[in-house]
């Protein structure tokens, strides 16, 4: 069968920028997919740069200014990995020209702006996706899989963290490149869009929406020299988010994100307790999945610890033989490939621009009640 030219272009060449273009060179390559993936051009505002990043990647040309890219009639998808207050203004310009468009998370910095991004989309009618990765873990995807089961019955908790400790110097500065998570007009928020929201995705995937929320959020170092002004200036973001949610089933969940936990790098994990089972993972040690079911017989009941790399688990028949691990990158190969074969057939494929503004409702909850000290909740 000749499979349809899909021409890429591809904005930002940091971290997401290298883990995208290297799921376009792999997802055809491990995944039967509808498309050929082409490479067309990639865009970031340094000519020399992204030239470089093009050559090493074999993106077929460049661009510096992406509103040029997005005019361009020989691009048939708009990929953002470009830092969050440029996702709005991109992705409006993008589905207004027609094009597909999957952006990085969060969706918007604000739900307001995400809610701009979703109508633009949806008017346009063109395949949209919101780069939540963590969906793709066969261990995580694997929890839904025992979810939908029916497995572990009624369920009662959901606990969720992210813990890092890169911004614990006082001498980091905010801004600009690189540290433009610590800017609060450039990323929104501070962990509360950065790390949360993958908490908060993966949890309403798996559990249903959040209805309410009860937050507490810190700015541990309140000023930091900006890259960009060269002065000392206060810092808007908020450095740790906690809080208490419930789930529309009547469950209970804490979340905590902070990147004053040290020694921790990436310390994503999450737990889910029901009436028969309970299960955790933690993204350190990301191919294993702990299960407890406690239907099994007494005398051998215990938490399971669960390889999972057998090719009857989700992902796994695509890459090697059975016992042999897959890693972080393959995430982002299993959400482009999913992504193109449900386009393929004209489907959606989820997490989409809407279920990203559902995340970032909730993430405006937690903000607004950190500051109102109340229960707040979830706008629908
Ligand atoms: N899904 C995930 O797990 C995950 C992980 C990290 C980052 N992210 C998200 O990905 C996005 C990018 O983060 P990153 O860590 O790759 O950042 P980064 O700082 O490593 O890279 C950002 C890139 O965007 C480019 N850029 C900045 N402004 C631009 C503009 N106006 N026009 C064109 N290019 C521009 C920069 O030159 C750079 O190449 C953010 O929205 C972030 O929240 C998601």
């Amino acid at each position: 069968m000749t499979k349809k030219q899909l021409n890429i272009g591809l904005i930002g060449y940091g971290f997401m920028g290298r883990a995208h273009s290297n799921a376009f060179l792999q997802a055809g390559r491990f995944f039967d997919l509808p498309y050929q993936v082409n490479l067309k051009a990639v865009c970031a505002r340094n000519p020399e740069r992204v030239k470089s990043f093009a050559d090493n990647w074999g993106y077929e040309s460049i661009e510096s200014d992406w509103r040029k890219l997005v005019e361009r009639p020989d691009i048939d998808l708009i990929d953002i990995a470009s830092p969050n207050d440029t996702h709005a203004e991109i992705a409006i310009a993008a589905a207004k020209a027609g094009k597909m468009v999957m952006c990085e998370k969060p969706l918007g910095r604000t739900a307001a702006e995400a809610k701009t991004m979703v109508e633009a989309v949806e008017a346009a009618n063109v395949p949209n996706m919101v780069w939540y990765n963590y969906r793709r873990v066969p261990a995580v995807t694997l929890i839904k899989q025992l979810l939908e089961d029916g497995r572990f019955g009624r369920i009662f908790h959901y606990r969720a963290k992210f813990l890092q400790d890169w911004t614990i110097s006082q001498d980091l500065p905010q801004g600009g490149e690189g540290l433009w998570r610590l800017d609060v007009s450039v990323a929104g928020s501070g962990v509360t869009g950065d790390l949360l929201a993958h908490n908060i995705d993966t949890a309403m995937w798996l559990n249903g929406p959040i209805t309410e929320v009860s937050a507490v959020t810190e700015t541990f170092i309140k000023e930091r020299q900006h890259n960009l002004t060269g002065k000392v200036e206060p810092v808007g973001i908020d450095d740790a988010s906690l809080f208490l949610a419930r789930f529309e089933n009547g469950s209970l969940a804490t979340f905590e994100a902070t990147r004053y936990a040290r020694g921790h790098k990436a310390l994503y994990t999450l737990e889910i307790n029901g009436e028969h089972c309970s299960a955790f993972w933690d993204l350190h040690d990301l191919h294993r999945l702990q299960y407890f079911d406690h239907r099994d017989q007494s005398i051998v009941r215990g938490w399971r610890n669960i390889h999972v790399s057998d090719g009857d688990q989700p992902y796994l028949k695509h890459w090697w033989v059975p016992g042999l691990q897959i890693g972080y990158e393959h995430t982002f190969t299993h959400q482009f490939a999913d992504f193109l074969l449900a386009a393929g057939e004209g489907k959606a494929s989820a997490p989409t621009f809407r279920d990203g503004l559902a995340t970032d409702l909730v993430t405006d909850a937690v903000l607004k009640s950190a500051k109102t000290r109340q229960w707040e909740p979830v706008a629908k």
